[in-house]
């Protein structure tokens, strides 16, 4: 009997002793993950692979492992939905802070702001008690249709991945982990559940997966999101070349890969193809959810029948497994998780600085701007977006904001005088922002909105014209891609017959790609501004007043025409894309019904008009000031593995500024390895800086930064030789050069 108790207090001790490895906050994570594994059940392991909810996965509740929350998106806390739907939940309490979109913070080339906004973002995550945010997405900008651009980052694989590093870092620290997506290639949204892609292995290194693996390697990002779209004929969210090849063995990426909503289409390609957490599967509009319970998850019941059957050996389902428990652990179960705020005065600040340092002056002909609203007595704002909220609508980044401030609310606040009246006319009309409704334009409604605005004109001594794009259906949204390279809604044609009336012309739009502007010569001024968030009309008026002198510039190329972007002289083949091309079916037994091929190979954005010799409209990495930079001799020199350029940059101007400096590289000539003109290889940003004031700015780049991949050694190569660094204040703008031998 003695010795049968003591060997129970040993094995009782062995246990509580055992136990608290897993639970220990200070224990190394990989001992938690460990430790934990070797407690759960097969059952166990199966059900923290997939989906519980909507927007959650389980944890396990008898070890006490907590479970994964996750929610969108890149640009805050979407409003809470239900448990199991996508209906919203209703709650009082869910109202957040809209931060900027992407393109928007891209815009800024301050890493100083996107470590901001990934700190304020990450907190409104933290707040709601979510532990894995579904962002920030950098699928890269290759056509100006795709109606998720403004989600994204621009056409530059350099500048996503550079932008895209602090916002994950700063998200991170605060224990609430990123989910990059959309892992790899979704660059349209038509047919993006069954589009293959067909891209060149050096255009898929160096241009689509180069900002994936900036942030696996600088960023250490947690979680990524498998795209739905397929590469090579399997779907991104099981792709064994992609997930386990690229990604988890190549990159050495120790995070749990995530589906998108819908994207599990195969239990054996789930289990060996790289995927860790299955979600929304049935939610895609193939089969009704309706009919199946999360228990008939592809990563659920069926691969649970595979492993018991030892038809799948146990470490397949255990690898994924402590790949979650790995997420658990930084996340959920993480002690450094902050509690975090919902709609500080903090967030705002950053959300309007944000804007404030993403809004490009395109255009400003006689010092149109800074808007000295003294000089008019009569301004008229027109267009839909002064008053309209752009932060609902888009697709799974729409937001519910505790309050919005549009540009007309702040005009008023900030222009309009005693002896300077504002009015508004809405100009055109765009129909109701939601999910997949096409916009049904009443034309009889819309000539009357034009007819009262060109009305109106007639009595102003200014015109603010406030349009551009908006979250609806094939404009700025999920799931469709615009039509047209054309503002919508007869913008153009409004434009053009408000400047016939009143020269004095301010144009300002909102969205997230470029689009034609035949009115260009009439308008006195032009401001680009993507999405601003809560804080718009404020970050608009602070521009256009000149309190905040405008530092953004272009992350994608403006064309004039749309047959302009490289990709298109290739026609339908390569984008959209061709449908019903007779291919071999996978392992699934899946054909995919559109095949897209990506022919402009890695000239996408500047890389392709510097090749085809074509003129923008506005180049990559433009945007005016309302003062002047001069740049200084720079000098560059090797130190080790590291090219470092110094520029001294000169207030030249009459007002404090900022000035992005752009170093693009043009490597020497190799007819086995032809590379673009030029490649933006570095950046920097001053600070704000008086007039006669300078600032030396160092911008290192890491040799390796300066590799091409070579398709038939599969390798990184950076030749030897003369590089001429472009110190540029665009792509079309080269105010220096320097020369630079690497060995
Ligand atoms: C959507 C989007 C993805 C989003 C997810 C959840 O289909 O593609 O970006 O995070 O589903 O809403």
């Amino acid at each position: 009997m003695k010795k049968i108790l003591t060997l129970l207090s040993l094995a009782f001790a062995a246990m509580t002793a055992t136990a608290q490895v897993y639970l220990d906050p200070n224990a190394p994570i990989e001992e938690r993950v460990q430790d934990a594994l070797s407690r759960m059940t097969t059952h166990e392991k199966i059900k923290i692979l997939h989906a519980q909810s909507k927007f959650t996965s389980a944890g396990v509740p008898r070890l006490g492992i907590r479970q994964l929350n996750m929610d969108d998106g890149p640009h805050g806390v979407r409003e809470e939905l239900e448990w199991n739907t996508w209906s919203v939940a209703r709650w009082t309490n869910d109202s957040i802070v809209a931060f900027p979109s992407l393109t928007c913070l891209t815009a800024t080339w301050n890493r100083d702001l996107s470590a901001l906004y990934g700190h304020s973002v990450s907190e409104e995550f933290a707040f709601r008690g979510k532990d894995i945010m579904l962002g920030p997405g950098v699928n890269i900008q290759r056509t100006p249709m795709n109606g998720r651009a403004f989600e994204y980052m621009g056409e530059d694989p350099f500048l996503a991945g550079e932008m895209v590093v602090p916002y994950i870092q700063s998200a991170q620290k605060n224990g609430v982990a990123c989910c990059l997506k959309h892992f790899v290639l979704n660059d349209q949204e038509i047919d993006r559940f069954n589009v293959n892609v067909n891209v060149s292995e050096r255009a898929m290194r160096e241009i689509y997966l180069f900002p994936f693996k900036r942030a696996v390697d600088k960023a250490h990002v947690y979680t990524i999101m498998g795209s739905y779209n397929l590469w090579n004929g399997d779907h991104c969210c099981h792709n064994d070349a992609l997930l386990n090849g690229i990604l988890k063995k190549e990159w050495g990426w120790d995070g749990a890969l995530v589906s998108d909503w819908g994207g599990t289409t195969n239990t054996m390609q789930a289990a060996y193809g790289g995927l860790d957490i299955e979600m929304g599967t049935y939610t895609d509009g193939k089969v009704k959810e309706a009919q199946h319970g999360y228990s008939a998850y592809y990563l659920a019941d069926p691969f649970e029948k595979l492993i018991n059957e030892g038809k799948i050996p146990m470490e397949v389902l255990d690898e994924k497994a402590a790949r979650v428990l790995r997420t658990i652990f930084r996340t959920s179960m993480n002690p450094q998780k902050v509690i975090g705020f919902q709609c500080s005065e903090a967030h705002y600040d950053a959300c309007r600085q944000i804007g404030e340092e993403g809004i490009v002056l395109l255009k400003n002909e006689k010092g149109m701007l800074p808007l000295d609203a003294s000089r008019y007595k009569r301004i008229l704002v027109v267009g839909e977006n002064a008053t309209r909220s752009l932060t609902q609508g888009g697709g799974s980044s729409e937001l519910k904001t505790l309050y919005d401030v549009s540009p007309w609310e702040a005009f008023n606040s900030q222009l309009s005088t005693a002896n300077c009246q504002l009015t508004l006319a809405q100009g055109y009309k765009s129909g109701r922002s939601v999910y997949d409704h096409v916009d049904k334009v009443d034309s009889s409604i819309n000539d009357s909105l034009r007819s009262a605005a060109l009305e109106a004109a007639k009595q102003a001594d200014l015109i603010i014209f406030v349009g551009g794009f908006n979250k609806n259906h094939k404009q700025d949204c999920e799931n469709g891609d615009r039509e047209s390279y054309d503002l919508p809604f007869g913008q153009s044609a409004l434009i053009s017959a408000l400047a016939k009336i009143q020269p004095n012309l301010i144009i300002v739009t909102f969205g997230g790609n470029p689009y034609a502007m035949p009115w260009l010569p009439q308008a006195k001024a032009l401001l680009h501004c993507w999405y601003l968030g809560s804080e718009a009309g404020d970050a608009l008026a602070n521009i256009l007043t000149g309190k905040v002198n405008p530092s953004g510039k272009l992350p994608v190329t403006f064309a004039k025409r749309l047959e302009d972007y490289p990709y298109a002289k290739f026609g339908q083949e390569a984008y959209p894309g061709i449908t019903d091309v007779k291919v071999p079916a996978n392992s699934a037994g899946e054909v995919p019904h559109r095949q897209v091929y990506y022919k402009e190979d890695i000239y996408v954005g500047y890389r392709g008009f510097d090749k085809d010799k074509v003129q923008p409209l506005f180049p990559f990495g433009f945007g005016l000031s309302y003062t002047t930079f001069a740049y200084g001799k720079p000098t560059a020199t090797v130190q080790g593995d590291n090219i470092v350029l110094s520029v001294a940059v000169t207030n030249t101007g009459k007002v404090a500024g900022k000035e992005v400096v752009q170093i693009y590289a043009s490597a020497p000539a190799n007819k086995s390895l032809p590379k673009p003109q030029k490649e933006l290889k570095g950046f920097g940003k001053t600070r704000l800086l008086a007039p006669g004031e300078s600032e030396t700015l160092t911008i290192t780049i890491p040799r390796s930064d300066l590799a091409s991949w070579n398709e038939s050694t599969h390798q990184w190569q950076v030749d030897g030789g003369t590089y001429t660094l472009s110190v540029a204040a665009s792509a079309a703008d080269v105010r220096q050069k320097v020369n630079v031998n690497i060995p």
